[in-house]
C-alpha cells in the first residue's frame, strides 16, 4: 500500500460574511488522510462538520469562503482547480452522501433515470449499459426487486431505502474518497445499523476512503480507524479509534464519552458537559472549551493551546497534555 496520502487538509480556514463581518467558522483545521482509511470527523452541532465537507468539495454556500489553507487530493490542491476541473473530481474522484437522503433525489424522476442520468453524465455509455450498470449497484447496496424498483419514484422508497439509493449513486462513479455527512441520523435505529454496515462493508470491498461525519460518538467507533474531535471549528483531539476510547486525552473527549456510557446503562443522570459550546461570531483567546472545562487553568483562558503531538499517532490541543 502507498503511504501517501490520498487527502491533506492544511490549515483550512472557512468564515461567513454576514453583515461585512467576517465570522470564522473553521479555525485551521489540518489532516492527512492515507487511502483506504475511514476517518471520523465528530462534534457537537455547529462545530464545523458540514462546513468542512462542503469546503473539501468547493460546495460551500454563497456567503462562505475559504480565507487560507489548502486541500491536497492525491497531491493537487483543489482549491487552484477552475470550476471544471473540479466538476471532474466532484462525484468521480471524491463523493458525497447527506443526512436527508429523499431531500437529495429529484422527486420528480425515477430511481433508475437518476441513477442512468449521473453513470452517463460521466462515463461514455449506451442508455442499455448504463441500465445494466444501475440494477447491479442496486443489487449491491441491497435494494431487492432491482431491475422492477428502477422504474419507481423517491416517494415510493423507504427513508432507509432512498439512503441505499444515494450509496448507489455516490458509488456509481467509484470514487476514491466518499464522504458520509450523518448518513444515518434520519433513520430509525435497526435502520442505522444497516446503513452503517452497508457503508463497512462496501468501504472494505473497494477500499476507497471514507470521511465519517457525525455526532455520535458511538457511530464513530463502529466504522472509524481514527477519529477527530471538532470543537468550534478546531480539531480538539485525533487518534485512532481504539487510544481514543481506551484513553481520551482532552477533557471535552473525555466529557463526550462520559455521556456516551451514562447513556449506554441508562444511569439516570446523564454525565452531560454543562454549558454550551461558543456560539458562530464569539471571539475567544483562550480554548475554546475552556468555559465549560472542569480542569481549566488560567492559562487556557488566555492562550489558545497548540496541537500537541503525542505517542501513538495521537493530537490533542490542551495544555494539560501538552506539559506531560
Ligand atoms: N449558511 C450559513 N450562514 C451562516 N452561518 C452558517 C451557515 N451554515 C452554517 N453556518 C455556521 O457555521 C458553523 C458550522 O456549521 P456546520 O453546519 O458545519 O455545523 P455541523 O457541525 O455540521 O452541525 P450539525 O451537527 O448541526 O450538522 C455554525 O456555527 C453555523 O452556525
Ligand atoms: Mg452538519
Amino acid at each position: 500500500m502507498s503511504h501517501l496520502p490520498v487527502l491533506e487538509v492544511c490549515n483550512l480556514q472557512v468564515a461567513f460574511t454576514e453583515h461585512k463581518r467576517s465570522i470564522s467558522v473553521l479555525r485551521g483545521l489540518s489532516y492527512s488522510l492515507e487511502k483506504g482509511r475511514v476517518l471520523a470527523v465528530v462534534g457537537e452541532s455547529g462545530s464545523g462538520k458540514t462546513i468542512h465537507a462542503m469546503s473539501l468539495l468547493s460546495l460551500l454556500p454563497p456567503t462562505a469562503h475559504v480565507t487560507g489553507g489548502e486541500i491536497r487530493y492525491q497531491g493537487t490542491n483543489l482549491l487552484s482547480l477552475s470550476a471544471r476541473e473540479l466538476r471532474q473530481v466532484r462525484g468521480a474522484k471524491i463523493a458525497m452522501i447527506f443526512q436527508d437522503p429523499s431531500a437529495s433525489l429529484n422527486p420528480v424522476l425515477t430511481i433508475g433515470e437518476q441513477l442512468i442520468e449521473t453513470l452517463r453524465a460521466h462515463q461514455k455509455m449506451s442508455k442499455q449499459e448504463a441500465r445494466q450498470q444501475a440494477i447491479k449497484l442496486l443489487e449491491k447496496v441491497g435494494i431487492p426487486d432491482a431491475e422492477k424498483r428502477l422504474a419507481e419514484y423517491p416517494f415510493q422508497f423507504s427513508g432507509g431505502m432512498c439512503q441505499r439509493v444515494m450509496i448507489a449513486m455516490a458509488l456509481s462513479l467509484k470514487p476514491d474518497i466518499l464522504i458520509a455527512d450523518e448518513p444515518t441520523t434520519a433513520l430509525d435505529v435497526t435502520i442505522q445499523a444497516q446503513i452503517l454496515r452497508l457503508i463497512k462493508d462496501l468501504q472494505q470491498e473497494t477500499g476507497m476512503t471514507v470521511i465519517f461525519i457525525t455526532h455520535n460518538l458511538a457511530l464513530a467507533a463502529e466504522i472509524a480507524d481514527e477519529v477527530l474531535v471538532l470543537y468550534a471549528g478546531l480539531c480538539m483531539e485525533k487518534s485512532p479509534v481504539k487510544a481514543l476510547f481506551d484513553q481520551p486525552l482532552h477533557p471535552y473527549t473525555q466529557g463526550l464519552l462520559a455521556s456516551l456510557v451514562s447513556v449506554q446503562h441508562k444511569t439516570e443522570k446523564l454525565a452531560a458537559i454543562t454549558g454550551n459550546p461558543p456560539v458562530a461570531g464569539e471571539v475567544f483567546s483562550g480554548c475554546p472549551f475552556a468555559p465549560r472545562c472542569p480542569r481549566a487553568l488560567e492559562k487556557c483562558r488566555q492562550q489558545l493551546p497548540p496541537l500537541f503531538e503525542k505517542e501513538g499517532n495521537r493530537q490533542v490541543r490542551c495544555f494539560l497534555e501538552g506539559s506531560k
